[in-house]
């Protein structure tokens, strides 16, 4: 695990952004594993603008988003379908026959859920997986006590993510129960995970993540078995870690030929 701290969610934001680029230009064809929420919409932002001005290309790219709710238009404001389409999908060149996101409206939803398995392996397993965290630890919707091993499936919220999420919706009480999201199985078979985390809100579950012991209980831990994970936060996500001057210097200090960031 490779813990990069900024000082700012923008400046973390933008070594995201560049190891995105540096993965679809060594590989136009990438697997790109996307996720939504407020955290990596700076991210796309960057990215839409690598895209416009420098001519960063999606066209030949895959992509599988993390999770979905159940019942949910798709065109309702706070779908992860309407998330992508505003923040990312509607500002660069990405095919939409190319784009995966789980379908929470339809009626066999296991059905569904092995499909896109299946898809993902069809395409030849996802390369660079984009993460946020949630404030109880969740990766995607894998809600703490998610099994380690778990694969693409229906999940139920904890009520404090409901309340957490309840900012993009009318009100808590319109906040679906049910979700549909990547397993942590899944998740954990990305070549590489970029686990994205701003604000002090997140700075307990990054500390649990980081440092504490990989336990189904704080599913962003499980990253720590990961052999290719890089964990990108700011001043306030990183105040809660007992090492952060270590992770600091090693990144200021890193040998030359490791700084193509
Ligand atoms: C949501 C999403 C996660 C996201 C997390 C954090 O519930 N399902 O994929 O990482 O919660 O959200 P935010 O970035 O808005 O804090």
């Amino acid at each position: 695990m490779e813990v990069i701290i900024l000082p700012t969610a923008s400046e973390a934001s933008e070594v995201a952004a560049r190891l995105v680029a540096r993965q679809l230009r060594e590989k136009p064809n990438s697997v790109l594993g996307l996720a939504t929420g407020s955290t990596p919409s700076r991210l796309y932002q960057l990215l839409a603008r690598m895209h416009r001005e420098d001519g960063l290309d999606f066209s030949k790219a895959t992509t599988f988003n993390l999770d979905e709710y159940v019942n949910l238009d798709p065109n309702h404001p706070a779908s992860y379908h309407q998330f992508m389409e505003e923040n990312f999908f509607s500002h660069v060149n990405v095919r939409r026959e190319s784009v995966h996101i789980p379908d929470g409206m339809v009626a066999d939803v296991r059905a569904h859920c092995a499909s896109y398995e299946r898809a993902i392996r069809e395409a030849g397993g996802i390369d660079l997986q984009i993460l946020g965290l949630g404030s109880d630890g969740h990766l995607g919707f894998n809600e703490p006590g998610s099994s380690l091993a778990s694969r693409t499936r229906i999940k139920t919220l904890t009520e404090r993510t409901r309340t957490d999420n309840a900012r993009f919706f009318t009100g808590a009480q319109e906040v679906p129960h049910h979700v549909i999201t990547m397993g942590l199985g899944t998740i954990m078979e990305s070549r590489m995970c970029l686990l994205l985390a701003f604000g002090k809100a997140k700075a307990e579950a990054v500390a649990a993540s980081v440092e504490g012991p990989v336990t189904a209980s704080v599913p962003g831990s499980l990253l720590q078995f990961h052999p290719q994970a890089k964990v990108l936060l700011d001043a306030e996500s990183a105040s809660s870690l007992t090492r952060a001057e270590y992770y600091r210097g090693v990144y200021q200090n890193k040998p030359s030929w490791q700084t193509d960031l």
